[in-house]
């Protein structure tokens, strides 16, 4: 036995919530998002932006895997400057400000990386600096 009472509407929000997505996104697509380009001047990622766009999810997996594996951090060259291998020290080092470079993408992508549950953003750094 069940109950159509409950059965029917539970369907109907399911299938919303199921297919939100499509509609949403159908909705709300405006411009592709800009992301802010780092303000230091930088010219040069750590590999072109082309590159950078389609494969950077794997190229952090592979930075951490160096990293935690080999014990050690290589550098990366990224014009006349090294930088350690690693998502604060590299990536956020230039992209400084998560939300206006990040965010705008993933936002727009609906992806939510979940590495900021751990790895804190140059704007979490600061003010943990401040406090001392
Ligand atoms: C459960 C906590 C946790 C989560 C979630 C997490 N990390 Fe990490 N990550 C760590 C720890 C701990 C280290 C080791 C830090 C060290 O040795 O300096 C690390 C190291 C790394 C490193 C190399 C060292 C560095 O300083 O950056 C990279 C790159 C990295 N993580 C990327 C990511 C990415 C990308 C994500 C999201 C997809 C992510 N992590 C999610 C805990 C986490
Ligand atoms: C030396 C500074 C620097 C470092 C380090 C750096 N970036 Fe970049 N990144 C840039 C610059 C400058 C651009 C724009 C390049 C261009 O337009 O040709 C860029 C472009 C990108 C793009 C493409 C943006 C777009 O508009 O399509 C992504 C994604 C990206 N970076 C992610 C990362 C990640 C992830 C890391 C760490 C693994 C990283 N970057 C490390 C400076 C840096
Ligand atoms: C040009 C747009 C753009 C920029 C800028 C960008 N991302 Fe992404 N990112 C994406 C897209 C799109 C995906 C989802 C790709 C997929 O699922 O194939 C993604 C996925 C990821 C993932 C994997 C998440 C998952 O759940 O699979 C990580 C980790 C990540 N991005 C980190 C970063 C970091 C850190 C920065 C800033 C330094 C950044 N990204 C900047 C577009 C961008």
């Amino acid at each position: 036995m069940y109950n159509k009472k409950t059965v029917i509407p539970g369907l109907a929000i399911f299938v919303i919530l199921v297919t939100f997505p499509v509609w949403f996104n159908g909705l709300s697509a405006g411009p592709v998002p800009k992301p802010e380009l780092p303000p230091g001047g930088e010219k040069a990622c750590v590999a072109p932006a082309s590159e950078m766009r389609d494969t950077h999810m794997q190229l952090l997996n592979e930075w951490r895997d160096d990293v935690l594996r080999d014990g050690n951090r290589q550098y990366v060259k990224v014009g006349s400057k090294e930088y350690r291998k690693g998502l604060q020290m590299a990536c956020m080092e230039c992209h400084s400000n998560k939300e206006k470079f990040c965010d705008t993408c993933h936002d727009y992508a609906s992806v939510k990386p979940f590495c900021w549950d751990c790895h804190l953003t140059p704007k979490e750094a600061d003010s943990k600096k401040e406090t001392h």
